[in-house]
């Protein structure tokens, strides 16, 4: 007898990436010690690690045997520090009630699409967007509706997208604020009108604004929350706090929904991790936060240099990426050059010829993802200048 599997996670697609990130592993290992090492430019998280004030409070936890499970809500004094962030950086007041501790934003995702998705429900994206988001709402038992967003709308959706799409079902919209794979982030106007749009429904606004910290234009690195106290962002500390594995983000909810949350994240996870969260306190101590704000430098400039970079080689990117560490660029003019059906072989010809690890864009959507591909800046500039001139060489 074969095992049966619940439809709900047939409906979770494989992450193709995979498959193109193992190969380059493959390779890599093949490639190690010639004159040409796999520059790998296909990684979505910083190459920078926890720095030291965070990585003594880690130790300091362990050793003092502060380990035991936490409130589901996540330490206060965390919270605490989580809303005086938002105020000296945003000048928001978003106070500690508001704020749920979670395992990564992945946890936040889960625990707000299980909050707020009915079986049945629909909910709005751009196409592209990360492909886990439409799977948090596939597992809630909900409908991921992808609208082509282009990059005459800075691949976001638009208020009138919203409104033309919105139909019985539909019970909001899930963006990402800058995004992956575009770093672009929605106008901060737009976002007025598409959060008008989805209240005047009734809906919800749920904004995961994990690549916020990591802004580098004022007109863009604003949050969701600045609108009103109904709107739903999710945040991390994986990436401007450069803690991808030690699994901690929050998510920031209306008050009448953190309850809701509190009851699912203590029969779920009971918790986040405690050390992690012992940890996390030691980011905003103002050392940590200098050297943060040193790396979101080092990020920006490396934007700055790679982007008419990769212009000038014709692999164009449409909108600058105002924020994250990614650049969407299209292939397609080599892509016809060369001989190519797409941006997944061109994917595994740079990798091939030019031992540079690219993501296809496949995974993101299915609108226009077959003529681009994202590029990760989260790579030191030599090697992003390597990848350059190889890629310079392979060019048409
Ligand atoms: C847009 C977006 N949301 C959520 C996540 C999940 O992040 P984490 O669970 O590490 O906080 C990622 C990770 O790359 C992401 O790019």
């Amino acid at each position: 007898m074969t095992l049966r599997i619940a439809q709900r996670a047939h409906r979770i697609e494989p992450f193709y990436v995979m498959e193109v990130a193992k190969a380059a592993q493959q390779l890599a290992r093949e490639v190690a010690h010639s004159d040409r090492p796999m520059v790998f430019l296909n990684i979505g998280e910083p190459d920078f690690t926890a720095p030291p004030l965070v990585q003594e409070a880690a130790e300091r936890a362990m050793r003092g045997g502060h380990t035991q499970y936490t409130q589901a809500t996540g330490l206060e004094a965390l919270r605490e520090k989580i809303s005086g962030w938002y105020r000296q950086r945003f000048g928001l007041e978003v106070p500690a009630s508001r704020i749920v501790v979670t395992a990564g934003a992945s946890a936040a995702l889960q625990l707000a699409c299980l909050a707020l998705i009915d079986a049945g429900d629909e909910i709005l994206m751009p196409d592209p967007s990360y492909p886990c988001n439409r799977h948090f709402v596939s597992a809630a038992d909900g409908t991921a509706v992808l609208v082509p967003a282009g990059a005459q709308d800075r691949f976001q959706l638009s208020a009138a997208a919203v409104q033309a799409n919105w139909k019985e079902r539909t019970r909001g919209v899930l963006l990402a604020s800058p995004s992956n794979p575009t770093g672009t982030s929605i106008d901060p106007q737009e976002l007025r009108r598409i959060h008008d749009v989805v209240r005047a429904r009734g809906g919800v606004t749920i904004v995961d604004e994990i690549y916020l910290g990591l802004s580098y234009d004022e007109r863009f690195g604003r949050s969701a929350l600045a609108l009103d106290d109904q709107v739903v962002s999710i945040n991390s500390f994986s990436k401007y706090f450069s803690m991808t594995g030690w699994r901690l983000g929050w998510v920031v909810a209306p008050l009448e929904l953190v309850p809701v949350l509190e009851r699912l994240a203590q029969n779920l996870f009971i918790c986040p991790s405690t050390v992690a969260q012992h940890a996390a306190v030691a980011c905003f101590e103002p050392e940590s936060i200098a050297e943060y704000e040193r790396r979101r430098a080092q990020f920006k400039a490396r934007r700055d240099w790679f982007i008419p970079a990769l212009n000038d080689l014709g692999l164009t990117v449409p909108v600058v990426p105002d924020g994250a560490f990614y650049a969407w660029a299209d292939c397609s003019a080599w892509c016809s050059a060369l001989g190519l059906p797409g941006s997944w072989e061109f994917a595994f010809d740079a990798m091939k010829r030019a031992h540079v690890a690219v993501t296809p864009g496949r995974d993101f959507g299915s609108a226009e993802t077959g003529r681009f591909v994202r590029f990760s800046t989260a790579s030191s500039m030599e090697h992003l200048q390597e990848a350059v001139h190889r890629l310079k060489e392979m060019a048409p």
